[in-house]
């Protein structure tokens, strides 16, 4: 009796082990690496050295496809191990179908320090906060109702963009875009703005003014070479290479703390008080004090630069292709405005310049197209591949917004029913365009900056035209997001 319950608990035990060994894949393709710093020193040497190699996610492609690569492959970066994904199918397996299994998120220690340890929603593994966080944005924070709520704010802020860069005439643009869209942050979270050197500035809250400079300098270190190095290759001495960005989180969050406290007592007197704006939701939300304070770092952290890199690459990609700036506006300017086009452009450049795909963890062991991706792995879905998989696209190394009308009719929606004469698309095939990711960690901020895009872009084509000052430079550096490699100025006319 005793034998054959031992001989039943052996043939189990051999099943699971078996169903591991099975489950768990074969071992991906690994290109060749250097020991300790890995593929850190052929993949990231980009990044160190702006301009004198491919930056890291060309390389990365360019690994994927050579022989030793593949569409699912791994790489060393420094003490962590990634398992990189370069084609949709490979992108959908892991985010859709075992969507579960990588829906972690790497905290790096540069992330920990900005996110108080993860209590926004930069978490690394999905619990009952994260899933009450997400329900709030897309229930209340960023829903059509809100935004929708919010669009005649950012139109008006769009508009002083445009009278800003048309009273400079010849204008760097990151600085004006990125004070644009904090603004446009600000007034969607706080009511409040900080006004362009170009306009008067009485009445503006100083608090806010340093607030918006100290998320900018957070932004700067949480993106410098040196403290992305020190994440990779020594993240346990981050304690001492992070000292300064400790400081600037210090003071960001206490300047929160005090808009937020002074909403909570109903403080008028500030100027900065809400009529449902998202600081008002967040604190109908039932969420924590943690949760209310983070989701605002999120906005800062996850929701300016992520949209003004967008704007940026646009105004750069029309301004070098000054016949799709001519038809986006022809397209503007109609009378009932056919926003197609305009949205088109802005697709268009999304894939073009495609913003980086944040990391995932795998949170058990798990694979992806057979190939095993143990617990713990850090999975990252290179979105240079799918803008410029040739499989996937007719001349994807051309600029051309006509395509979203044509060929890929259907394959972007905004949020709205498919157009007339949309192609069907599978889900797999809609991997190959995901700016804002797919499944449980996408952006839950998708909607808000659709909007921006859109009020920015329709602002700027009805009452402007761009060109360049010398000739357009469209490299790119790799950083938290995809932006251009150097800050350039663009001459803006009224039309
Ligand atoms: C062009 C603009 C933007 C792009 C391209 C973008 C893209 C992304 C991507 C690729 C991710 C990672 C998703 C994943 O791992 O599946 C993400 C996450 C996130 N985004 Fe956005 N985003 C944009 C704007 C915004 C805005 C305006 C907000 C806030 C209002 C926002 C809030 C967030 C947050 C909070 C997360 C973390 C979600 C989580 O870990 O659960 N994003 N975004």
């Amino acid at each position: 009796m005793a034998a054959s319950r031992r001989l039943r608990v052996h043939v189990r035990c051999l099943g699971l082990l078996v169903a591991r060994l099975v489950c768990a894949g074969r071992p991906a393709p690994r290109p060749a690496a250097l020991p300790v710093f890995g593929h850190l020193a052929d993949v990231g040497v980009g990044k160190l050295a702006n301009g004198f190699a491919s930056p890291p996610h060309v390389r990365m492609f360019e690994l994927a496809q050579s022989a030793q690569g593949g569409e699912v492959m791994e790489l060393q970066m420094g003490a962590q191990e990634w398992t990189v994904l370069s084609s949709p199918r490979a992108v959908h397996d892991a985010f859709v179908v075992k969507g579960g299994d990588l829906a972690g998120r790497p905290m790096v220690p540069s992330m920990a320090v900005s996110s108080g340890g993860g209590q926004g929603f930069a978490r690394e593994r999905p619990d009952a906060g994260l899933r009450s966080l997400r329900r709030a944005a897309f229930t209340e924070l960023f829903s059509p109702a809100q935004v929708a709520r919010a669009r005649v704010e950012l139109d008006a802020e769009a508009e002083a963009l445009v009278r800003h860069l048309l009273a400079v005439g010849v204008v760097e643009l990151r600085p004006a875009l990125r004070r644009c869209v904090c603004n446009m942050v600000v007034r969607y979270a706080f009511s409040a703005r900080v006004p362009y050197a170009t306009e008067p500035s009485d009445g503006t809250d100083e608090r806010v003014r340093e607030l918006m400079e100290t998320a900018d300098a957070v932004w700067e270190q949480l993106t410098a070479p040196a403290i992305t190095a020190a994440d990779l290759l020594a993240p346990t001495l981050a304690g001492a290479t992070h000292g300064e960005l400790r400081k600037l989180v210090a003071r960001r969050d206490a300047l929160l703390r005090a808009l937020i406290d002074e909403r909570v007592a109903g403080g008028a007197a500030s100027g900065v008080r809400g009529d449902g704006d998202m600081l008002d939701r967040l604190l109908g939300a039932g969420l924590t004090d943690a949760q209310v304070l983070y989701s605002l770092v999120d906005l800062f952290i996850a929701g300016v630069n992520t949209v003004s890199a967008t704007l940026e690459w646009a105004l750069l990609l029309t301004a070098r292709h000054a016949h799709a700036q001519a038809t986006a506006r022809r397209a503007a300017l109609e009378p009932g405005a056919d926003l197609a086009y305009v949205r088109a452009l802005i697709d268009e450049t999304l894939r073009f310049k495609p913003p980086l795909l944040l990391p995932r963890m795998a949170l058990r062991d798990t694979d992806v197209l057979g190939f095993a991706v143990p617990a713990g792995r850090v999975c990252f879905a290179n979105s240079h591949a799918l803008s410029f998989g040739a499989a996937q696209w007719t001349e994807p190394e051309r600029f051309r917004p006509s395509r979203w009308l044509r060929e890929e009719r259907g394959l972007s929606t905004w949020g709205e029913d498919a157009p007339a004469g949309a192609h069907a698309f599978t889900s797999e095939e809609r991997a190959k365009f995901i700016p804002f990711s797919i499944g449980q960690r996408s952006c839950p901020g998708e909607r808000l900056a659709r909007a921006e895009l859109e009020a920015a872009t329709l602002a700027l084509l009805r009452a402007a035209r761009w060109d360049a000052v010398g000739t357009v430079d469209l490299r790119e550096a790799y950083s938290l997001t995809l932006v251009p490699q150097s800050s350039q100025a663009l001459r803006f006319q009224p039309l």
